[in-house]
């Protein structure tokens, strides 16, 4: 890794650092709440938002998009979209928001994406990806990333592939997340652009060997810290994470401080759920609902005595009116045999 991506007056080794490990950007699933608890998992690892668009956050209703807590931090907002100037605009307002790195999206299939010519079909468009993060660049005192894939449809990864790199690298992107496999605009869902795709590991270790000043991290079905470690033995700077985190984030994160940074205690999957009571009570407080918190909770104890019965009374119950803590604590006492 080139300690210190020191671009401009900017430092940003810390949070390269912190993309050690990333939580990948997961629409609906990755909100304010999931960063949250996986924040009491993790204290290193970078966490990234879903995708919001960059006419959403130039127009829409920012708040609701991009309001984030401080406890979050490292925290990456991710923009999806393909306009220099509303891309810029929206770094601009994102970076303001406090955080603390502006990902852009050239890897997300869906049609709704496709058809306002951003995510997985810039691969197709390198000279248009760079003059969008030279604008975002020039508009940003945080870093400025891209998530990407290794071709779509018809390309040769082997041939787009570092020629994007090349490309997007040259307008004064450091640091990129490559999801080893081509999306199929064309025939396939988004579910099934995440599967039937083949994983093409070896050509995102190459990427790192043609450019080793580049930060590099890989992405596509890892699912444990034993993988992780290995490509990061192998010389990747970064290893992103998506549905195993999700669905199983105590595996991927409660020993990830101490074995990918080297840093802090293992946690405490129940220890977490504890700590989020204070949390889940603001947030009914100012009129929200249990599951929209706890829904991201329910694989917390996944492959343990009781996970079972803890996602079972989770979602059938935290979405009934006035359900609140004591249900939490209700379902912890099936998995750690306590009622608190
Ligand atoms: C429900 C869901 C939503 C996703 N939304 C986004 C997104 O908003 N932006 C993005 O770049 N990738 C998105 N992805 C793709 C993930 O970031 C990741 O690249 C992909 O799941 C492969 O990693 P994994 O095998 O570790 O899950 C999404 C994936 C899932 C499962």
């Amino acid at each position: 890794m080139s300690d210190g991506n020191i671009i401009g007056n900017q430092n940003f080794s810390l949070i390269s650092k912190a993309a050690r490990l990333s939580v990948a950007p997961m629409m609906d699933w990755t909100d304010r709440h999931c960063r949250y608890f996986h924040r009491l998992l993790s204290k290193e690892a970078l966490l990234y938002t879903e995708m919001v668009t960059s006419p959403a956050v130039v127009h829409g209703k920012r708040d609701q998009l991009l309001a984030f807590s401080d406890a979050e931090h490292p925290v990456a907002v991710q923009l999806g979209g393909s306009d220099p100037k509303e891309l810029s605009e929206a770094t601009r307002i994102s970076a303001e928001y406090g955080y603390d790195e502006v990902n852009l999206n050239c890897g997300c299939p869906s049609d709704r994406v496709q058809s306002g010519a951003f995510g997985a079909v810039l691969m197709k468009s390198p000279d248009l990806v760079a003059e969008c993060v030279a604008e975002m660049i020039a508009a940003s005192p945080v870093e400025i990333t891209v998530k990407c894939r290794i071709g779509v449809d018809e390309q040769v990864p082997h041939e787009v592939l570092p020629d994007f790199i090349e490309n997007v690298s040259a307008a004064g992107v450091r640091r990129f997340t490559i999801h080893a496999r081509k999306a199929w605009l064309q025939g396939l869902s988004p579910k099934e652009n995440r599967d039937i795709p083949p994983l093409d590991y070896p050509l995102v270790h190459q990427i790192k060997q043609t450019w080793p000043d580049l930060h590099i991290s890989i992405n596509g079905g890892i699912a444990t810290l034993d993988e992780a470690e290995k490509h990061l033995a192998e010389g990747l700077d970064g290893v992103m994470i998506g549905r195993a985190a999700y669905h199983n984030p105590a595996d991927v994160l409660c020993e990830a401080d101490r074995r990918i940074y080297g840093t802090g205690e293992d946690t405490d999957a129940a220890q977490a759920v504890r700590d989020m009571l204070p949390y889940i009570e603001s947030h009914l407080s100012q009129g929200g609902r249990l599951h929209q918190i706890t829904r991201h909770m329910l694989g917390a104890f996944a492959g343990r005595p009781g996970a079972r019965a803890w996602r079972r009374k989770l979602s059938e119950e935290a979405n009934r009116d006035g359900a609140g803590t004591e249900l939490v604590l209700a379902a912890l006492s099936e998995v750690t045999g306590f009622t608190e």
